[in-house]
């Protein structure tokens, strides 16, 4: 069911064939109707009116923004991030050597912009049109990348470069056929495997760029790696991915996970961050996605995902009641163990603290009134 107060309301008397609206429509059940930005037809409004629809809604564009924030980014440093990002693009598909360090003027530009405004909101692009979605991604992957680098402690010139990495992450899916890079529907195994080049041709494209340090080209080459060894193009495996390519993947899975594309509706901030949540360990860098989640839940005014006093569920087939955090936004609280994997209750809680036993880690939280009241009588 769709969320109408997040949505503008259109009654369908009034949709004139040739008119353009800035976002996807959809029915009240939040099915998607017709993609943004694409003249209403003739046809797809006489379909509405036989299927008996007579009211659709849309959301309109805006920034990922949460109220009452001063926003980080001035309009002016997102222009030149976005003119600088075309440039570099154009040169590579007429075949020239890219002139990177725009990349990096951008960047600092955005440097200067965060140090300014500390605690300002950051001002993620969203799409104004289809077309330019890599562009943007690359923009807001550059943003939220150097954004985690500072929060993780790394100095200015690190904080820089994992900057300039992720603004230019996918810079190899230049070389890839535009017709696999708008696929809408699944690709195909032979187009994934295609796709999958793109991190290689990326670095073949840095390889050469003196003013690209090593750093950046392994960000480039790496940023699809996983954790647990399962991604590509390397299968590289925990630590050897490094914190800059784990940090460049986390914000590239967010961004691209928020971002509305004409085939998918996007995940809330709060449902792509249980995903991250949910793969983290797997996917993601444990270190890496503990901090932008706690980062991220702060800048987005998102309540503590596990609150002291829940029942979770745990790895091991365990269930526990939180008893102590640390840090407020922490996946890892302290936890006393009431039901054993077996699902038989502890005679006395086992105190773990998720901090330190990396073996255990929280499933999902428990909801349900009557189970919670069961569990209750446990402690
Ligand atoms: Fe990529």
């Amino acid at each position: 069911m769709l969320d109408k107060e997040k949505f503008e309301a259109v009654e369908v008397r009034f949709l004139k064939p040739g008119t353009v609206l800035s976002g996807i429509l959809y029915d009240e059940e939040g099915t998607m109707l017709w993609p943004a930005r694409k003249l209403l037809t003739d046809a797809f409004i006489s379909k509405l009116k036989v299927k008996g629809i007579e009211t659709v809604y849309y959301a309109p564009p805006k920034w990922k923004q949460a109220p009452q924030k001063t926003p980080m980014f001035t309009e002016a440093s997102l222009g030149f991030a976005q003119t600088a990002f075309d440039e570099i693009v154009t040169e590579i598909r007429y075949g020239k050597l890219p002139d990177t360090n725009r990349a990096r003027e951008a960047i600092n530009r955005f440097f200067s912009e965060m140090e300014a405004r500390p605690n300002g909101f950051l001002n993620l692009l969203v799409l104004k049109d289809y077309d330019s979605y890599t562009y943007q991604h690359s923009i807001n992957v550059g943003i939220l990348s150097m954004f985690l680098t500072k929060k993780l402690g790394f100095n200015t010139f690190f904080i820089k470069e994992v900057g300039v990495g992720g603004f230019l992450h996918d810079i190899g899916k230049i070389k890839i056929p535009i017709a696999i890079l708008n696929k809408h529907d699944n690709l195909t195994e032979e187009e994934f495997r295609i796709m999958k080049y793109h991190p290689i041709y990326g670095f073949n494209i840095a390889k050469n760029d003196p003013s690209l340090s090593s750093y950046i080209k392994k960000m480039i080459l790496f940023h699809h790696e996983k954790w647990d060894g399962s991604g590509y193009p390397l299968k590289l495996k925990g630590d050897a991915i490094g914190n800059f390519a784990s940090i460049v993947s986390v914000c590239d899975v967010f961004d691209a996970l928020t971002t509305e594309r004409a085939y998918k509706k996007p995940y809330t901030v709060n449902e792509a961050l249980i995903y991250i949540m949910r793969n983290t360990g797997n996917h993601f860098s444990p270190y890496v996605s503990q901090r932008f989640i706690n980062e991220m839940s702060k800048m987005y005014d998102l309540g503590s995902f596990y609150p002291v006093g829940a029942f979770v569920h745990l790895s091991t087939g365990e269930i526990a009641y939180i008893t102590e955090k640390k840090e407020e936004y922490t996946l890892r609280p302290t936890v006393a163990v009431v039901v054993n994997h077996k699902g038989v209750p502890m005679r006395t809680p086992l105190q773990v603290d998720l901090q330190r036993d990396v073996d255990r880690h929280i499933v999902k939280t428990i909801d349900d009134p009557d189970e919670i009241e069961r569990l209750s009588l446990l402690l």
